[in-house]
């Protein structure tokens, strides 16, 4: 896998996640559903944006036992989606569970990739509401390490952390990046974020971009410019 772009389709229902996906004919970018709109149109939703051709990242994020984790990864294997994830903080026996249940019956299953801490917890949070006492960096590492050491495909994290990811688990395993803005764009709600040629220079293997393409007055030529920043 090359490096992508992946837009995160953060619409409320497929009407509108179609209509976008419409201003981009003949291309077929990379799309990330997440909650939102899976809760809101179901497997559907999925399946009519993979009819079309696109890769998708269904970006749901479980965390529960290993064996209702596996079997729910069974039934997202068989929508046939390119990459699906889960918290590290399940533990390395769910992350092993979510890969068998990955596995359909011919060896091929989605990438699988985890989330070690949500960009939304800082340290404070870290210490007071989760009793975990080091320092946030050394836990996103180790959470990275653990989803190595369980046979995971690599991780959800900032671009900042990517480099040292890639240190610590590996030139293969793969960094999935949110938190891009262009330079001259509006940051929203991202506090820490870089731009897409900085994440190029970093290692991230995947930018996932959200509102810098949807909200965009093009939003064709603002992704056309993240490919140009970010793959070259
Ligand atoms: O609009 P924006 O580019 O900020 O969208 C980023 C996308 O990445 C959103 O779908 C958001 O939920 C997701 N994300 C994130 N930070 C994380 C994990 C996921 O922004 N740590």
């Amino acid at each position: 896998m090359g490096k992508d772009v992946i837009i995160a389709c953060d619409f409320p229902s497929a009407e509108q996640t179609l209509a976008f996906l419409d201003r981009f004919p003949g291309k077929k970018p990379f799309v990330k559903i997440g909650m939102e709109l899976f809760y809101g149109e179901g497997p559907a939703i999925v399946r009519q944006i993979k009819a079309r051709g696109h890769r998708i990242f269904l970006d749901l994020k479980l965390h529960d036992i290993p064996n209702t984790v596996k079997k729910a990864m069974a039934v997202l294997s068989g929508l046939d989606v390119d990459v699906c994830n889960l918290h590290a903080a399940g533990g390395a026996e769910m992350m092993r569970a979510a890969l068998e249940g990955l596995t359909r019956t011919d060896g091929t299953r989605p990438l699988l990739i985890a989330v070690t801490q949500l960009t939304s917890t800082n340290q404070e949070t870290l210490e007071r509401e989760l009793l975990i006492r080091e320092p946030i960096a050394e836990v996103v590492m180790s959470y990275a390490e653990n989803a190595k050491r369980a046979g995971l495909d690599g991780v959800v994290c900032s671009p900042l952390e990517a480099g040292k990811v890639h240190q610590r688990c590996g030139e293969d395993f793969l960094t999935v990046t949110p938190g891009v803005r262009f330079a001259d764009g509006d940051r929203g709600d991202q506090k820490r974020v870089m731009t897409p040629a900085q994440a190029r220079e970093i290692g991230s293997d995947y930018i996932v971009v959200g509102r810098p393409i949807t909200a965009a007055a093009d939003p064709v030529a603002a992704y056309e410019r993240c490919c140009k920043e970010f793959i070259g």
